[in-house]
């Protein structure tokens, strides 16, 4: 695996208790509202680097939908089972997304985008738009600033990638998904561009 993913999945392995204890202090209900309101009763949802499963997995299947989790980390992974058994766990990188074609309703991002090396944002972005139905629903929250580097986190080696929200947001609609909403949002300590954008296949990017 790349260097820089591989830092990042033996950080999460290392730190999977620590960060899903830290977690209960990053309120998202708010962007969960305003992403379930667009989803229909029986959406099926791809929680991409899906952690522990809370609390997004989790509240996504409280509110009925079909939910499908992917994590390369193997503790986060665990955890999540714990938190969300009802949900689809699979262990697998995101980046090298396996689904089919329009095999989703909708997809979450959560603090999982900054971890991956910014060299492979468009791709991920053309495979979100690839999985998605047309009409589908994303929800991805993304740095402000653009930087790349590694810092420790809850004392393990940890990398992340973000490039400027300009480059970024051109990234998504050349990947034919546009946006609805946009705004940046502190949660817990952190501040990051949450989006909420619908797949468009068929026509015109
Ligand atoms: C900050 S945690 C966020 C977890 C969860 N989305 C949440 O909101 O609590 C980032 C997660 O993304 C996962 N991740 C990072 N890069 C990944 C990749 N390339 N493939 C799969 N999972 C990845 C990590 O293992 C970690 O569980």
């Amino acid at each position: 695996m790349n260097e820089k993913k591989e830092i990042v999945r033996k950080g999460y392995d290392k730190i999977a208790r620590e960060y899903q204890a830290y977690r209960h202090t990053f309120d998202n209900a708010e962007v969960l509202k305003e992403f379930s309101s667009h989803l229909s009763k029986s959406a099926r949802i791809l929680d991409a680097g899906c952690g522990a499963g809370i609390p997004f997995a989790r509240l996504l299947f409280q509110l009925g939908f079909e939910v499908v989790g992917v994590d390369f980390s193997a503790n986060m992974l665990r955890l999540a089972k714990k938190s969300v058994p009802e949900a689809a766990l699979i262990k697998g990188d995101m980046t090298r997304l396996g689904f089919r074609d329009n095999s989703f309703d909708g997809l979450v991002a959560l603090y999982s985008i900054i971890h991956i090396p910014r060299e492979m944002h468009a791709s991920l972005y053309q495979s979100f738009h690839r999985i998605l139905k047309p009409g589908g629903l994303m929800l991805v929250c993304l740095g402000s600033d653009e930087w790349e580097g590694e810092d420790e986190y809850f004392g393990a080696r940890m990398f992340w990638s973000e490039y400027s929200l300009k480059e970024a947001l051109q990234m998504v609609k050349s990947a034919g998904i546009r946006l609805l909403s946009g705004k940046h949002l502190i949660i817990g300590k952190e501040r990051h561009y949450w989006i909420i954008a619908r797949n468009h296949k068929d026509d015109p990017k």
